[in-house]
């Protein structure tokens, strides 16, 4: 049964492939609306990200949008607002680490064995210049790929880890201790939007190798294994990279991005220190990639 979704909210799209800005919203209404929600939720997953301006709601306005999506997860590094659990502060100020870089294209938490759905970001205070973020179509990254890489890569796995981005920083018992506490995972190279069955390219940043590459077929001798795997899990994870792919975000205090995390990846640009940039976010638990 198809449902269809009334409209009410003007989407706007930024670019041929991905993210739209959507105006005649309230994100408080939304929170507490199901017939909002529902056009919301549609629209996310026609447009992968949305974006919003002035949107001035309560956190717990915040948190009770993103839980319409579904439970929220903690992040193992940055803590969370007391006050609001689930509500992720990125803040980078001058007590922050200048070193803690954020800017790798990444999908959200692809070391857990379920990564997140999606994340509902919000702008508490901006940079005068910079500090925008960037996101990635995965869905049109993969159908842009040649067909024979497409063929190869049909049947690959690849192992997705914390330790060798968080954790790489820390002392090594920390880092051991980070990786027990949370394990790699193993993901399907290509895997299939649950919502429209669109094939999507996965793997990012914490994607650490192939791990079914190593067979008759792809390796004669030894030394094909690590340049023939590695050369082309690089080639696949510089594909984000491709600004055809790419939507650019400018925030500004009280804008709202919303993202599949199961189609996209992000960056954000860090070119603004010393200047401030506070975040928050609420990320939502997502399911098992196939
Ligand atoms: C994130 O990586 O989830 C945060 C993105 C941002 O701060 O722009």
């Amino acid at each position: 049964m198809t449902v269809t979704v009334p409209r009410t909210m003007n989407a706007r799209r930024l670019t041929a492939h991905i993210g739209a800005e959507l105006t005649d919203v309230d994100l408080a209404e939304v929170a507490h609306d199901d017939d909002l929600f529902a056009e919301l939720r549609a629209l996310l997953v026609q447009h992968k990200v949305l974006f919003f301006r002035d949107q001035p709601i309560s956190r717990a306005d915040h948190v009770a949008l993103a839980r319409r999506f579904g439970e929220l997860e903690d992040h193992p590094v940055l803590g969370s607002d007391p006050e609001h659990p689930g509500l992720v502060r990125i803040y980078k100020d001058l007590d922050s680490d200048r070193e803690a870089y954020e800017n790798a294209f990444h999908c959200d938490a692809t070391w857990r064995e379920c990564p997140p759905f999606g994340s509902v970001l919000r702008c508490v205070e901006g940079p005068e210049v910079g500090g925008d973020t960037i996101w990635v179509d995965m869905v049109a990254a993969y159908d842009a790929l040649p067909e024979d890489v497409k063929a190869r890569i049909a049947p690959l796995r690849a192992r997705h880890s914390i330790e060798a981005s968080f954790g790489a920083r820390l002392p090594i018992e920390q880092r051991h201790a980070m990786h027990a506490k949370f394990p790699d995972a193993e993901h399907p190279v290509v895997r299939t939007h649950p919502d429209t069955g669109e094939k999507i390219l996965f793997v990012n940043s914490f994607t650490t190798h192939l791990t079914n590459f190593h067979n008759d077929e792809n390796v004669r001798f030894g030394f094909d294994y690590a340049p023939g795997a590695g050369d082309l899990l690089q080639y696949l994870q510089r594909q984000a990279a491709v600004p055809e792919f790419q939507v650019r975000w400018r925030w500004s205090r009280d804008s709202f991005a919303i993202w599949d995390n199961r189609c996209t990846q992000h960056y954000a640009v860090q070119d603004y220190w010393p200047a401030v940039r506070r975040m928050e976010r609420a990320g939502i638990v997502g399911d098992r990639p196939f």
